[in-house]
């Protein structure tokens, strides 16, 4: 009998009959899928083949390597609990993703009554994330021939990022050796960290800049901001110096006048001051002095 019913099953073992009609098996329809942040999203799981009637049918969200729960015992559960639902057989429907939702999620199907009585798949959801407006920073001058950095920073985009920058509202090429109009420029841009980079300002780069963030979900850009560029000539910085040297020593030879005289003319003052009186009623003066002296002295010692 034992020997009989081995037989049997390694005929049924042998045969595909076996595994389609004894066995749960899942598929899915898209085992990446992606959205965009506050639309809806299926994580497919479907049932290619089984014979238990009403299978349990779970769903894990697996994020930094931490499996919990999202569908168990007939109910969606954690912060999915009022944005997903399943949809027959076992399916899970997110109605608004939030970036959060970004994990690896398994859909499990336990079916007793098959020999193979358990399959899961697993589901990787990316939830893609607009950029925000990027912060831009552009310097407002810039002397002629110098170096300058322009920046620009957005970090709420999922995938990350990547930056264009415009001058004058025309895209700036990652290589200026590719275009006729910016053949000349020496910029280096970076497209994965925002920065544009000029090692020597020329006059045609003063002009209006801003950036663009942007990934697969959408993209942003700051306001235009301009960079002024200004000269900055030897002959003129020469000519600066000498116009202040000249102007110096004018003051100081001003002042120098100006104090000898002035010094000359107070003595002059106090000496007259000293000397008219002194030759009409100075001895008057000294004696009313004198006296107020001795009065005051006087009416000390009353
Ligand atoms: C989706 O969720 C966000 C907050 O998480 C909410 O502001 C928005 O109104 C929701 N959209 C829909 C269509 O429910
Ligand atoms: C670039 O420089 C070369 C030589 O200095 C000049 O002949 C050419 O016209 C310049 N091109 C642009 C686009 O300014």
């Amino acid at each position: 009998m034992a020997i009989t019913r081995l037989a049997w099953l390694l005929i049924l073992l042998s045969t595909h009959c076996y595994v389609n009609v004894l066995a749960v098996i899942l598929k899915s329809n898209e085992q990446a899928p992606w959205t965009n942040e506050f639309e809806s999203i299926e994580l497919s799981c479907l049932i290619e083949s089984i014979t238990t009637n009403s299978p349990r049918i779970e769903w894990k969200k697996i994020q930094n390597g931490e499996p919990s729960y999202v569908y168990f015992d007939r109910k969606v559960s954690g912060d999915l609990e009022n944005r997903a639902r399943i949809r027959e057989p076992a399916t899970l429907v997110i109605t608004n993703a939030t970036r959060s939702d970004t994990a690896d999620y398994r859909c499990e199907v336990t079916a007793p009554n098959d020999i193979k009585s358990f399959d899961e798949i697993l589901i990787s959801l990316v939830v893609r994330v607009k950029p925000v407006m990027p912060k831009c920073s552009v310097p407002k001058s810039v002397p002629f021939g110098k170096s300058a950095e322009l920046r620009c920073v957005e970090d709420e985009g999922f995938p990350k990022s990547q930056y264009q920058w415009f001058r004058n509202k025309e895209e700036i090429p990652d290589d200026p050796k590719t275009s006729p109009k910016f053949f000349n420029s020496t910029y280096t841009l970076n497209s994965e960290t925002g920065t544009l980079r000029f090692s020597a300002v020329r006059k045609e780069d003063g002009a209006q800049y801003y950036c663009r963030a942007k990934n697969d979900a959408g993209h942003a850009e700051c306001g235009p901001q301009t960079m002024e560029v200004y000269d900055i000539n030897i002959a003129g910085i020469i000519l600066g110096v000498l116009v202040v040297v000249v102007v110096l020593l004018c003051i100081t030879v001003g002042i120098c006048c100006a104090y000898k005289r002035g010094y000359f003319a107070s003595q002059k003052q106090t000496g007259n001051n000293y000397k008219v009186p002194a030759k009409g009623d100075g001895v008057d003066y000294v004696r009313t002095e004198d006296e107020g002296d001795f009065r005051h002295k006087s009416s000390f010692v009353i």
